[in-house]
């Protein structure tokens, strides 16, 4: 996609390097938190739909007429879910993200450098926490695998997308009114407290009209959203363990990046309260997961603390972040198939 910003000033650049510098430490005044509402920002437009999708609470969600919506007034088609996980759920999230999805035939990162099966695994090969190879993780990629190079996806490196994955986006989208959404490619950013991720545009997808979801865990962001060039002074937002982003419509291709990461001041994970839902998943019909008792067993798993403990260490430095999108359009089956092939 042909970049029209280099004739404009980048006021982008300007906000990245203000809120990434660390000499002169930036201040958050202007930083919208969806907590401390301000009416010439934010658009309360909760609740969407308050109806309970009993898939849910055995992903980890609160119930519906729970949620807290919030939109943008300068940014249209930009949404912000609040954190509707509860703290078991955001306990499986941090757990599948690190122990789960980093495995083969997912792609990291670090596959060039050292090849690992189980990155996770390896990490503590040796009794004891490799903070080195730890900190390493930088992304892994899920389904159509993002190449970082072409930016284009092909049918010859995708893998099968995680089922619980796939089944969570079904539950947002179908609450954000997107009865046709299915989730085909993610990329899960693993950041640290230096970490930035720079100023794109998310456009290899062939279907740009389906939303991209971001989920967020661990410690908290300020995201930049502007526009689709870099003229355009982007806002800041402060991004909270367990908050959905999504973008959609007018703000689907708009240019975005985190240029800092912010020690939270809640760490939900670590709240008392980690009850989990009673194992309904008998009587729960899914569209995607095919055992779902997996799922009470993995948030049992993680309800214990002494086992928690390896993954509490990580996140209490650490920010995860699910970007998950559609890649197709409806009723195309793969890149190559015919019928999409003159779009
Ligand atoms: C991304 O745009 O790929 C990630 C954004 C985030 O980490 O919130």
């Amino acid at each position: 996609m042909p970049d029209n910003s280099i004739e404009f000033e980048d006021n982008f650049k300007k906000q990245f390097k203000y809120y990434k510098a660390n000499r002169v430490k930036p201040s958050f005044h202007d930083v919208m938190s969806v907590d401390v509402l301000k009416d010439n920002e934010v658009i309360t437009v909760t609740p969407l739909n308050a109806e309970t999708d009993p898939r849910g609470a055995l992903l980890g969600l609160q119930k519906q007429s729970l949620w807290h919506t919030f939109a943008f007034q300068n940014h249209p088609g930009l949404l912000l879910i609040r954190n509707p996980f509860t703290n078991a759920g955001q306990r499986y999230w941090i757990q599948r993200c690190l122990q789960e999805y980093p495995k083969k035939p997912n792609k990291l990162n670090i596959d060039i450098e050292t090849n690992v099966q189980d990155w996770w695994l390896e990490c503590f090969k040796d009794g004891e926490c490799n903070r080195v190879l730890q900190k390493k993780l930088r992304w892994t990629t899920l389904g159509y695998h993002h190449n970082w190079d072409t930016k284009v996806y092909s049918d010859e490196s995708r893998t099968p997308f995680p089922e619980d994955l796939l089944e969570l986006s079904d539950v947002v989208a179908q609450y954000l009114g997107y009865t046709n959404f299915k989730a085909e490619a993610a990329i899960v950013n693993y950041y640290h407290m230096d970490s930035t991720l720079s100023a794109h545009t998310d456009h290899s997808e062939v279907n740009l009209e389906a939303p991209l979801l971001s989920f967020s865990f661990g410690q908290s962001a300020i995201f930049l959203i502007g526009g689709k060039n870099k003229s355009i002074e982007p806002s800041a937002i402060l991004l909270q363990s367990g908050d959905i982003i999504i973008m959609s419509n007018e703000a689907r291709l708009c240019y975005h990046a985190v240029p800092r990461i912010v020690p939270t001041e809640f760490s939900p994970w670590n709240h008392e309260n980690l009850e989990i839902p009673d194992n309904t998943s008998s009587v729960v019909n899914f569209k995607y997961i095919s055992n779902p008792s997996q799922l009470i067993a993995v948030m049992e798993k993680c309800i214990n603390n002494e086992m928690w403990n390896q993954f509490n260490n990580y996140i209490e430095e650490s920010r995860i972040n699910m970007n998950v999108r559609q890649v197709l359009n409806e009723s195309q089956i793969s890149i190559t198939d015919e019928k999409f092939n003159n779009k």
